[in-house]
C-alpha cells in the first residue's frame, strides 16, 4: 500500500513533491537543483559479454529415448572391466588385432581428423631362422592398422625380406621385432605362436 501511495504520487509531480516525499523515504536524496556528481568511472570495464553456447533445446521425448538408449549401453566402472570384454590370444592377453577386425576399436591413423587412414598393406613375410617349425609369419596387414610404414622403415627394418638379421636373443634385448613387442605389442616370452604361427599345434 505504501509502495503504490509513493508510486501515485511520484506520478506526475514536479520535483519538489517528489524531492520531499524521496527524501523522508530515503537519505541522501539531492535536493533539486543540485548539480550531479561526476561518477566514479569503474576502474575494471568487463566489455566481453560470455554467452552460454545456444544449443536448441531437444524436445521431451527424444530425450527420454535418448536416457532409454543410454540405460542399454553397457555401462563400465574399470579399465579393467573393459578388457574382460576384448578377445584374448591363446595366452590370454588382449588380442587387439582382433579388436580391430572386430570392429571394437578403430585406431585413428592421426590424431588430425582430416587424416584418412591408408587401407592395409597386404603382405605377409615368412623370416625363417632355419629351424623346423619355427618360421616367422610377419604380417604386415596387422602392423599397418597401428602404423605407418615409416615407423618400421627403413629405421628398424630395410624394406627387403631377409635383408634384416634377427634373433631371439635380440628380440628379447628390445631390437627388432622387440622394438615394440614387450612394450606396446604383446610380449615374446608369452607371444611365441603369434609370430611362430606353427607352434600353435598341428593347424595353426
Ligand atoms: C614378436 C614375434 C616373436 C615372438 C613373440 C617370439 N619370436 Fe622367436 N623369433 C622371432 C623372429 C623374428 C626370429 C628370428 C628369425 C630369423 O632367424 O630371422 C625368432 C627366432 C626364434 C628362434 C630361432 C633361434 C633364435 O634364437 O633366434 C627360436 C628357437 C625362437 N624364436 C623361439 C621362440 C620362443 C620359444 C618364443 C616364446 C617364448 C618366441 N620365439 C617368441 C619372432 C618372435
Ligand atoms: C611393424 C613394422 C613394419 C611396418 C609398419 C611396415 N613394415 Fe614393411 N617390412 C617389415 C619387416 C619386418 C619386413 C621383412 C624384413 C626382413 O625380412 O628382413 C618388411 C618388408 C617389407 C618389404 C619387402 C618385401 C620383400 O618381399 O622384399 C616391403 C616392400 C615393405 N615391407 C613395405 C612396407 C610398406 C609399403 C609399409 C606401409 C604400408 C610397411 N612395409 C610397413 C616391417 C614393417
Ligand atoms: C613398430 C612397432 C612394431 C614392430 C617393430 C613389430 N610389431 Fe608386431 N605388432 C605391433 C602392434 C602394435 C601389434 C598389435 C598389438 C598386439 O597385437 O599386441 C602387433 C601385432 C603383431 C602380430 C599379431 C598379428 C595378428 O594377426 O594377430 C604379430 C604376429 C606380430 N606383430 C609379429 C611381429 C614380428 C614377427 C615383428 C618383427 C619382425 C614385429 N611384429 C615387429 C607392433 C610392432
Amino acid at each position: 500500500m505504501f509502495a503504490l501511495a509513493v508510486g501515485s504520487m511520484s506520478l506526475g509531480c514536479s520535483t519538489e513533491t517528489r524531492y520531499r516525499v524521496f527524501s523522508v523515504i530515503f537519505d541522501g536524496v539531492p535536493p533539486p537543483g543540485t548539480p550531479s556528481k561526476p561518477r566514479r568511472r569503474p576502474v575494471a570495464v568487463m566489455t566481453a559479454r560470455v554467452e552460454p553456447p545456444v544449443a536448441p533445446l531437444p524436445d521431451l521425448e527424444s530425450l527420454e529415448e535418448l536416457v532409454e538408449e543410454e540405460d542399454q549401453q553397457p555401462h563400465y566402472e574399470s579399465f579393467a572391466e573393459i578388457l574382460a570384454v576384448f578377445p584374448k590370444d591363446a595366452q590370454g592377453n588382449v588380442d587387439w588385432v582382433e579388436a580391430v577386425e572386430l570392429g571394437m576399436v578403430a585406431p585413428r591413423p592421426s590424431l588430425d581428423p582430416e587424416v584418412q587412414a591408408p587401407p592395409p598393406f597386404p603382405v605377409d613375410i615368412k623370416i625363417d631362422p632355419g629351424i623346423p617349425g619355427f618360421e616367422v609369419i610377419f604380417p604386415h596387414a596387422a602392423h599397418t592398422y597401428w602404423l605407418g610404414c615409416n615407423n618400421c622403415h627403413q629405421e628398424i627394418f630395410v624394406m627387403k625380406a631377409g635383408a634384416n638379421p634377427m634373433s631371439m636373443a635380440k628380440i628379447f634385448e628390445g631390437e627388432a621385432c622387440g622394438r615394440c613387442h614387450g612394450k606396446v605389442a604383446f610380449a615374446p616370452a608369452t607371444g611365441c605362436p603369434r609370430c611362430h604361427v606353427r607352434l600353435g599345434g598341428p593347424t595353426g
